[in-house]
């Protein structure tokens, strides 16, 4: 694993958007794999402004987000495929129908998963993930206790992560029990990947994924057997290593 130890938030998001802008400038057809919540939201602010100044066009971009809340629309304004529009896509020049979020109205969440899977594999497969942590080592919605072998599927969401996200929502009450979510290994299948790790509150899980074991226990442990993972870390989030 590159470990890349920088300052503070505004230099983590601005060095993963130079890995993203590149990537998206390599390749004929990239696809990229996006991440929500707090952490990768200043790589989006970046990859605006690159937009705005023509440094990078998205028109050839396909994106596929790891995860969404199940029982929650696209119009609520706390589900990941509103936050992803409100915070990139309907600021950037990328059609809006190459861009993928796991819908979590679907009638049939089961066959849901199952095609966002087959539509991921449809497109090859991720050239770049962006990913951020979880406090108790979750990456998308995959929790501890995950099978590695995991393809997109449905989950419990850990009490620990409803209330960690319930800043986002009116009361804890509101705060989705499932969600559906990428696998391990579809995560694991994706060419290179990009972790985001800001903060203090994050130190002991970075610790835990460089130096721990490997184990289904601690899902973002896994990442030690990709070949090709860059984390981003600023120097709160790296004190205890
Ligand atoms: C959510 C998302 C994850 C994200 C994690 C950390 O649970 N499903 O993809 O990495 O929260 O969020 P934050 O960046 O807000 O700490």
């Amino acid at each position: 694993m590159n470990i890349i130890s920088v300052k503070d938030y505004q230099e983590m998001s601005k060095k993963a958007s130079e890995i993203v802008v590149k990537t998206v400038k390599e390749l004929e057809k990239p696809v990229l794999g996006l991440a929500t919540g707090s952490t990768p939201e200043g790589l989006y602010q970046c990859l605006i402004e690159n937009n705005k100044d023509k440094q990078v066009s998205f028109q050839n971009v396909t994106t596929f987000n790891l995860d969404e809340y199940v029982g929650l629309a696209a119009n609520d304004p706390n589900s990941y495929r509103y936050f992803m529009d409100e915070k990139l896509f309907n600021h950037i020049d990328i059609s809006k129908e190459n861009t993928f979020v796991p819908n979590g109205v679907a009638a049939k969440l089961e066959e849901e998963c199952a095609s966002y899977e087959e539509l991921i594999r449809s497109h090859g497969s991720i050239d770049l993930q962006i990913l951020g942590i979880g406090l108790n080592g979750h990456i998308g919605f995959n929790e501890p206790g995950t099978p590695f072998t995991s393809r997109t599927h449905i989950v419990e969401l850990d009490e620990s992560t409803r209330s960690a996200n319930a800043r986002f929502f009116a009361s804890m009450d509101e705060v989705p029990t499932q969600a559906i979510t990428t696998g391990i290994e579809t995560i694991m299948e994706s060419k290179k990947i990009v972790l985001l790790v800001s903060g203090e509150n994050k130190a002991d899980a970075i610790a835990r994924l460089v130096n721990g074991e490997v184990s289904e226990d601690f899902p973002a442990s896994i990442l030690q057997k990709h070949q090709d993972v860059t984390i981003i870390a600023d120097e709160a989030a790296l004190s205890k290593l």
